[in-house]
């Protein structure tokens, strides 16, 4: 069995590939470590193969927690790094999070790649460091990194941590640039989960300024399938854009899920705008979709149907995370499992 270890594998693109990983890759074993921030919600991986699944609670800036977890899970076959502090209003508010984790956190798992021969690393990163470019320009896997936003900035931070460790150390390290996501298991203090909730609940949608800001949409297992297929395929030291070549504006998205629930426009309610809110992402992804053969499987109207019909069958799922109570299911899983928790 091979051991992969995850970092934020509790949150919503982690779970979605702890799931991918263990659903398609009979051989593999997933060491899914993750602090379980706000955003981590172990109810995310219920289900999931336990046979082949260690969960570590621990934060991967934490450099001698972090060092336990290699020694005791090593051999790994490769580290992917997923975890981070993800939502830009949040690093607008406080940038000291992103710091630690995307920064820090992300050198200290390049330190214990390089001390315990780790053969593979793959550093998830965004669009987002290109920052907002104006159309019909796509950035490409060289186009100069220019975040526009704290958030944006560690994640850029972290990328160029990475290949500087591939040309200092000759480490293979590989980095993914995905565009937004949408899927099952998204906290809904980011866009389309937020804009369901609400409009289920027949509140109403609040969109940042005229809302004709531009985003690139990819369902959140059509990444997934980007990053294995970059990890077992990819070349060392590479960046490859994962992009769906669908964009839409947030007035767009709103549209599309207050048709879904049958709600009147009326409900969409524009306020103060980001500080700095970049007006548009757009990437070119042929170099995964040419090199590896990669390409997303969802259609964007088909996955955004499919998402709103998952929300509306999860509603209790959407609920515990609206009240907070997806913390008490924290706490009976550390109970069940206080073996495996908290171990290390
Ligand atoms: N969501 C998107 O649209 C999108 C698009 C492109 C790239 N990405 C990247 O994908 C990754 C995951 O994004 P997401 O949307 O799933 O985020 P998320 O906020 O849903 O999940 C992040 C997870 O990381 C964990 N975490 C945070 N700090 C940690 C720490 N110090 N140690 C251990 N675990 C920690 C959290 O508990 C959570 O489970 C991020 O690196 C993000 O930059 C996201």
């Amino acid at each position: 069995m091979k051991k992969i270890l995850i970092t934020g594998g509790a949150g919503f693109i982690g779970s979605n590939l702890v799931r991918a990983l263990l659903s398609s890759r009979p051989d593999v074993q997933v060491c899914n470590v993750d602090c379980l921030t706000y955003a981590g919600n172990l109810e995310n991986l219920a289900g999931v193969d336990e046979e082949r699944h260690i969960f570590v609670k621990a934060d991967i800036a934490d450099a001698p927690a972090m060092e336990k977890v290699f020694g005791a899970h090593a051999p790994l076959a490769a580290v992917i790094n997923v975890a981070a502090d993800s939502h830009v209003d949040r690093s607008i508010a406080s940038a000291a999070p992103f710091i630690h984790t995307n920064i820090l956190g992300t050198q200290v798992l390049l330190d214990l790649v390089r001390k315990h021969e780790v053969p593979t690393f793959l550093q998830v990163s965004t669009d987002e460091v290109y920052g907002s470019l104006e159309p019909p320009v796509e950035a490409v896997e060289d186009t100069p990194l220019q975040p526009g936003n704290p958030y944006a900035a560690s994640k850029a931070a972290a990328d160029l941590l990475a290949l500087a460790a591939v040309n200092t150390f000759g480490l293979d390290v590989r980095i993914t640039r995905c565009c937004n996501n949408y899927g099952p298991y998204q906290f809904p203090e980011k866009l389309i989960p937020l804009l369901i909730g609400n409009a289920r609940d027949g509140k109403t949608l609040p969109i940042y300024g005229d809302g004709k800001y531009i985003r690139e949409w990819i369902h959140v297992e059509d990444h997934c399938a980007g990053i294995l297929a970059v990890l077992e395929s990819g070349r060392p030291g590479q960046i490859y854009n994962l992009g769906s070549n669908e964009p839409l504006t947030n007035l767009e998205v709103a549209a599309v899920i207050l048709e879904a629930f049958a709600r009147p426009s009326s409900l969409i309610h524009h306020v103060q705008d980001r500080p700095g809110h970049d007006r548009r992402y757009a990437i070119d992804s042929s170099k995964a979709r040419d090199g590896l053969g990669w390409k997303p499987q969802w259609q964007l109207d088909a996955g955004l149907a499919a998402t709103i019909a998952w929300y509306k069958e999860q509603q209790s799922w959407l609920d515990n995370v609206r009240s907070g109570a997806y913390r008490e299911y924290y706490q009976t899983w550390y109970e069940q499992r206080d073996r495996s928790l908290g171990a290390l």
